[in-house]
């Protein structure tokens, strides 16, 4: 594997592959020591869990991990992220993890730098692919219930702008999930999915699902044309304990972070026995060992 940049460009068995090393980090089994190969992070959007995982990812493994903040760094002066990429990359950096508002900009960036020995991780773009959260929560998943293929899934909120959504219908597709619900207002469905059915029926969905995943309502991506009503969308798709009785009693439920108590879930349901949220922020540090550890094979090839 080189670069880790969407879910649909590894295989099955690299995925697996992944999960399986993640889950031995967490038993604390055979952790590397890579401290030849120093990571940069870009983060050119706000991040608390991807940052600071893929950082202490780093550290458990000995990579020194360098924080380039774009506010600080000579992008202020007008050098393109690719010239400081290449700068980075001349004191010794293989590895760079991007996040950026731009879709894309992450595969982009992996394909004009393809002759180098560089590394892109895509930390999250735009509206687009956000992998290494599709993978911590698949292993989070897996913890309780690794029977893939009666697994059912419904994921609630804003997924025509959510990268996560989008990362994760590509997971499940590639592993092959029993079933997966989009579950949507009609203003947030978009015209095509990867795998999975929409609809906008909260109720229903919810009723015989193994997990139950809440999006984050992001109301920094909504263009200025789309209103955004949060009393409406909290009175009609806010998860809360009514549907927690609707579903099934080892329901898991599942946020990527950060949460709006009150508007995507209720504090109770983010608190109560059920939520993995936590969990997920735990795992999400084994998930990201696994990936430096795969593109260090491709490394040493
Ligand atoms: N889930 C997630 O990407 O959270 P951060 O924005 O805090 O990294």
């Amino acid at each position: 594997m080189k670069n880790f940049i969407e879910i649909s460009q590894i295989n099955p068995s690299e995925i697996e592959s992944l999960i399986q090393r993640a889950l031995e980090f967490k038993a604390g089994k055979n952790i590397p020591v890579y401290s030849q190969y120093p990571v940069a992070g870009l983060f050119y959007e706000n991040s608390t869990r991807t940052r600071i995982s893929f950082e202490l990812a780093a550290n458990h493994l000995s990579m020194p991990f360098i924080d380039v903040n774009p506010q600080t760094s000579s992008e202020a002066k007008g050098e393109t992220i690719h010239d400081s990429l290449l700068t980075l990359n001349a004191m010794g950096i293989p590895f760079f993890i991007i996040r950026h508002q731009q879709d894309h900009l992450p595969a982009k960036l992996a394909q004009d730098l393809q002759h180098t020995n560089i590394q892109i991780i895509n930390a999250g773009d735009g509206c687009h692919a956000h992998p290494s959260q599709a993978l911590l929560d698949i292993l989070t998943i897996i913890e309780q219930k690794p029977n893939l293929s009666t697994l059912k899934v419904a994921i609630i909120g804003d997924i025509l702008h959510s990268r996560v959504a989008n990362s994760l219908q590509q997971m499940f597709k590639a592993l092959g999930i029993a079933e997966l619900r989009l579950v949507a207002p009609k203003v947030w469905q978009p015209e095509q999915v990867a795998f999975g059915t929409l609809s906008d029926d909260l109720g229903t969905a919810v009723e015989d699902v193994d997990v139950i995943i809440c999006l984050r309502v992001q109301k920094e991506r909504l263009a200025e044309n789309e209103k955004l009503d949060l009393q409406e969308y909290q009175k009609h798709y806010m998860l809360n304990e009514m549907h927690l009785k609707q579903a099934r009693q080892d329901v898991m439920i599942m946020h990527p972070g950060p949460v709006n108590r009150g508007i995507e879930i209720s504090a109770e349901l983010v608190d109560c026995q059920q939520s993995f949220i936590l969990k997920q922020v735990q795992n999400g540090v084994y998930a990201r060992m696994a990936i430096f550890d795969a593109l260090v094979q491709t490394i040493n090839q």
